[in-house]
């Protein structure tokens, strides 16, 4: 039988390894990935630079990007190495795994993970943030969340249709309520919408079979009417495109 500590290991080898294939065309296989708007909110709710900040499961590196020309003192964790070589050309990274950081104790002012809560263990990465965060510390949480009850059970399939590596699957308040149960407190929290090709999002997940790929883009164009309205589902030139929302959620902790 295998242990907990060998199941984690194996998803952690298993992510390794998808995100090494796609690290090459990451930066292109969505809108979201550069969308400035997106970046932005999490550059204004960081507000301004008074230390040392952490791009944790930093990817390419593009919010730490901004960080730092925002004047953040910024470096980098990932567990994934291909995708340090490419967010190195920003800032410094280490390769680890965010559910055990690499820091010391309140050693970050700032905190921002974009897009990958859904693939950690939440409870061990919640407290080593508030591990490392120095007194006062922020920590800006986004991830792309249902629209509301309406669309959540359909998301919900074609996430983990596309993701077999999927942890849990959140909306905007499973994030606050994980938050808050942790002892961090919501100081403000945004939404925003960025338009993505779903055929463009399949191109670039190679390690998917033909036919999953396949089933995505059809579950997204015969989607229920009520999912393809607040999501704008349309196909252009047999293209389909929808609308994702994003929670960008900015935090702080209850007792530093
Ligand atoms: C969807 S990408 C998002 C990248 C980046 N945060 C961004 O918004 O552009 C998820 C990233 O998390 C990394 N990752 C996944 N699980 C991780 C873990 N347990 N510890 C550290 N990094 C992890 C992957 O290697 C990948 O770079």
């Amino acid at each position: 039988m295998r242990s907990g500590k060998d199941e984690a290991s194996g998803l952690a080898d298993k992510l390794k390894k998808q995100f090494a294939i796609r690290s090459r065309e990451f930066d292109i296989s969505a809108n979201w990935v550069k969308d400035e708007k997106l970046i932005s909110a999490h550059a204004d709710l960081a507000g301004k630079p008074v230390g040392k900040a952490l791009d944790l499961c930093c990817g390419t590196g593009q919010i730490g990007r901004a960080l730092k020309q925002n004047g953040w003192d910024v470096r980098g964790l990932d567990i994934c190495r291909d995708m340090l070589l490419a967010s190195a050309r920003y800032f410094p990274g280490l390769e680890g795994v965010a559910e055990m950081l690499p820091f010391k104790s309140g050693s970050f002012h700032l905190v921002a993970c974009r897009q990958t809560f859904q693939f950690l263990n939440i409870n061990k990465v919640l407290s080593e943030v508030a591990r490392i965060l120095a007194p006062q510390g922020v920590f800006i949480l986004s991830l792309t969340v249902p629209f509301s009850d309406i669309d959540k059970n359909w998301l919900y399939e074609i996430h983990r249709l596309k993701q077999p590596l999927l942890l849990k699957f959140y909306t905007t308040q499973d994030l606050i309520r994980e938050l808050e149960g942790t002892g961090f407190l919501i100081k403000e929290s945004r939404t925003l919408t960025v338009r993505e090709s779903i055929n463009r999002w399949m191109n670039y997940a190679p390690e998917l079979d033909l036919k999953i790929r396949e089933k995505v883009i059809s579950m997204i164009k015969h989607a229920p009417a009520a999912y393809k309205k607040i999501h704008r589902v349309e196909v252009v030139n047999g293209e389909v495109f929808e609308d994702w929302n994003w929670a960008i959620l900015k935090t702080t902790l209850h007792k530093k």
